[in-house]
């Protein structure tokens, strides 16, 4: 390996979604010089104007001073990007086919400009890809796309990796710069070595960076998305049993079950299920991928069952609290797919809208950054424009994402603006007792009689 190759400094990524966007400001905040290539010229134009694209905690902020110190430029050009760079990071999105399956064209198509832009550069180039992918994608396709149009072969002429990135929405940035680990897939020993090199110098020592096969690493990314979305569907699973049992409240035992160190308690928040644009479109791609093999993964087919189940579950209990749904306004708030986001992939709050609206009532939605929903089968959606305005009225509300500005509400204010105060807590950000003595309250996982045994430490204390 040469001197130069240790020390890389200037790096393209290709794609700028949370991953690709979060990645380059990360470098840039730490003196690489990055260019963030992307197809769209609005993106271009609103990064370059040090502007974020789209709502992430942040991602303005790091923006801008990225474009200020003049270690961030955003460009159209993949070609531009790539010859200009030493290692290129491939972020384009991985949607999902009609069938469920993973949709490899943007990967496919990325990797070809990729390739035909190494072809004129002439020297080393480490690509890099941290795209969700099946395993089998970058040495298969990837691999193929990469050297046909650029006459190279991987391995001698250009390194490959593949990197997957676990940051979530609402706190992409901490997470780009604190992952709890690096996963490194190597085509080669070169590559993965000249990768782990930038990496050493970029996340702090105490960081484990784990390397593997290609395939490994590809998997590592859907086995832990995976996990993340049964654990959901678990809790949920538990929160269906516990609201049968009178006396029992499913955060009260989530509590006590993820005190267990084999277990932990993140990811147990039973609720209205999960969205976004990973955990369902993982889930499903693995399961078809499986089935592809012959295997018909029964565990992965109940965590889309039952967090399809779940979205339906909440309109139901919303609707038990209307009697004839006609005629009867339900007040929504929150519609993205979890907190800090404007991002409406997925999200459950859409099954739960649908079905209500299915059934004939009234729907009012509230979100402090979705305005609207514009998607087919939601023309009758309202959208008045603050959360008082939204419960003007209505007989029945859903809180359906946890925003902070929610979780300060008191009974009073449902009194005050509601026809019949009646809410449903599916992100369970009220106090039953307080919400159960004031008004008709139901929440996800909370039995008929709420939970009378006060368990924890300060409880017993008082
Ligand atoms: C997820 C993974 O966490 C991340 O590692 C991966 O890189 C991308 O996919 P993200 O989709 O941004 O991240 O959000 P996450 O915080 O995982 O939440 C996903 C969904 O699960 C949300 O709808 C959230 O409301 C729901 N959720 C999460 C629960 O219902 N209960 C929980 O306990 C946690």
């Amino acid at each position: 390996m040469t001197a130069h190759e240790n020390a890389v400094q200037r790096i393209s990524i290709v794609g700028t979604g949370y991953v690709g966007l979060s990645t380059a400001v990360c470098f840039a905040s730490r003196g690489y010089d990055v260019i963030a290539s992307t197809r769209s010229e609005d993106k271009v134009h609103s990064i370059n104007a040090k502007r974020a694209p789209f709502h992430e905690p942040g991602l303005d902020e790091a923006v801008r001073t990225s474009i200020e110190s003049g270690h961030l430029r955003a460009e159209i050009s993949r070609s531009e990007a790539v010859r200009q760079t030493e290692v290129t990071f491939l972020t384009v999105g991985t949607p999902e086919r009609a069938d469920g399956t993973i949709d490899l064209r943007y990967v496919i198509s990325a990797s070809e400009d990729i390739g035909r832009a190494l072809k004129r550069k002439n020297a080393y180039h480490l690509v890099v890809v941290k795209s969700t992918v099946t395993p089998g994608t970058v040495r298969g396709p990837v691999k193929v796309a990469l050297e046909e149009a650029s006459g190279l072969v991987a391995g001698s002429d250009f390194g490959l990796c593949t990197n997957p990135e676990f940051l979530r929405q609402g706190s992409a940035i901490r997470d780009t710069l604190h992952p709890d680990r690096v996963i490194i897939g190597e085509y080669d020993t070169r590559s993965g070595q000249q990768l782990a090199n930038l990496f050493e110098g970029f996340y702090d020592p105490a960081i484990p960076i784990l390397t593997m096969s290609l395939e490994s690493a590809e998997m590592v990314k859907y086995a832990s998305n995976t996990f993340l979305a049964m654990k959901i569907s678990y809790a949920n699973e538990m929160a269906r049993i516990c609201e049968g049992v009178p006396g029992v409240d499913v955060s009260k035992v989530m509590a006590g079950v993820g005190l267990d160190e084999r277990i932990n308690p993140r990811f147990l928040n039973a609720g209205a299920g999960f969205g976004g644009s990973c955990l369902p479109k993982d889930t499903k791609a693995l399961c078809k991928f499986a089935e592809e093999q012959g295997y018909s993964a029964p565990l992965l087919r109940a965590t889309l069952a039952v967090n399809k189940a779940q979205a339906f579950h909440v309109a139901q209990l919303a609707l038990s609290t209307l009697g004839e749904p006609r005629d009867k306004k339900v007040a929504l708030l929150g519609l993205a797919f979890k907190p800090d986001t404007d991002d409406l992939r997925e999200a459950q709050s859409l099954t739960v809208a649908r079905t209500l609206l299915k059934a004939g009532a009234h729907v009012s939605a509230f979100d402090p950054v979705v305005k609207q929903v514009s998607l087919p089968g939601f023309e009758e959606l309202d959208y008045p424009p603050s959360t008082s305005a939204c419960l003007a009225g209505a007989h029945c509300c859903i809180i359906l994402t946890e925003w902070e500005q929610f979780k300060r509400l008191t009974p009073d204010d449902f009194i005050q603006f509601m026809a019949t105060p009646a809410v449903v807590d599916a992100r369970r950000i009220f106090d039953p007792h307080e919400f159960g003595n004031r008004l008709t309250f139901l929440a996800v996982g909370v039995g008929r009689e709420l939970d009378v045994c006060r368990t924890s430490v300060r409880d017993n204390e008082e």
